[in-house]
């Protein structure tokens, strides 16, 4: 089908360290789930899992990286939504998310959290929605670079309530949830695995959870739709990449070891302590992975068309 060159010899994949490259910073939601998985991965391959964290342009300078890597299976790619997002957004992407990877499969959908700095005005999602029309101009907004989930869902925020503000972009929401921490920018929109801790912890304010359903981890914070933001809906699909031509023996290795790391009871809890959970089975797969990019680049352009956005 798709997927897999006919070159190499799989048999004695893997015989070295493997790279996995996170495409932002180190510490951040999308590092906290490959380093989760990893572990469970590696056992099961019989070798290291070295994790990279690549930043730059929301993870698209990482993805241009792994696809320009050789098609071994040592380097191998964790990339999210921002995956389906980019081709929409950048006028010059300089690889194509569907020509250029082969698919190991899907990993684990993260719902996202709007929060703020602890002593943010606004109390509730409503008050937010107030609070930033009126104050537009002083507003700002954190975010991963463009192509990164805060950036998409602090997007759809803005055009839900017909508002523009600044928006202030770091090379993950690692760093700028500590900025937000700190006080240094006003809100944001992140995923669970990010801020679940700080939620808790009260260090942030929580408006609502980006699902259709509450967040067991999360049980008070209500859903966007229940809060009134109804068309606020992301859920961050996460997958692993390789670069296509990638021998199909090594793709069904590596596929086969993310189902196996996907099963592991601790991966299970600390997902679900982080707001999230593994993907079922049979969506840990190079197909599943490859229909859901497909579909979700089509939902995503059309939305971002409709938006306006400018590419850049
Ligand atoms: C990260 O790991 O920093 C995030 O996934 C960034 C984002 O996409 O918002």
């Amino acid at each position: 089908g798709d997927g897999g060159g006919d070159g190499g010899d799989a048999s004695n994949y893997p015989d070295q360290n493997i790279t996995v490259v996170v495409p932002f910073s180190a510490g951040g939601p999308t590092d906290t789930v490959t380093r989760l998985i990893a572990e469970p991965m590696s056992e099961e391959l019989g070798q290291q899992i070295v994790v990279q964290n690549v930043e730059g342009a929301g993870g698209t300078v990482a993805s241009g990286e792994v696809a320009n890597a050789s098609a071994d299976g040592y380097t191998v790619l964790m990339h999210h939504i921002g995956m389906s997002t980019a081709p929409a957004l950048y006028q010059d992407l300089g690889f194509d998310p569907l020509e250029d990877f082969e698919m190991i499969g899907l990993v684990t959908e993260v719902p996202m959290t709007i929060v703020a700095r602890s002593d943010f005005e606004p109390e509730t999602l409503e008050d937010l929605i107030d609070y930033v029309t009126e104050n537009a101009d002083t507003v700002t907004l954190a975010n991963a670079g463009i192509g990164a989930a805060s950036h998409l869902c602090g997007l759809l925020f803005q055009d839900a309530i017909g508002v523009t503000v600044q928006e202030v972009p770091y090379e993950g929401t690692g760093p700028a949830l500590t900025d937000l921490v700190g006080g240094q920018v006003d809100f944001m929109c992140d995923q669970t695995t990010n801020t679940s801790g700080q939620i808790a912890a009260g260090e942030v304010k929580a408006y609502a959870v980006t699902t259709p359903e509450r967040v067991e981890s999360l049980p008070d914070l209500p859903t966007t739709e229940e809060a009134g933001l109804p068309d606020l809906q992301v859920g961050v699909w996460h997958g692993l990449y390789v670069p296509a031509g990638t021998p199909e023996g090594i793709v069904t290795r590596l596929s086969d070891a993310l189902k196996v790391a996907l099963a592991d009871q601790g991966v299970i809890d600390q997902m679900a302590e982080l707001g999230t959970a593994p993907v079922p089975e049979e969506d840990a797969t190079p197909d599943a992975h490859r229909a859901r990019l497909e579909e979700q680049i089509e939902t995503w352009g059309q939305i971002i068309a409709d938006a306006g956005v400018e590419q850049s």
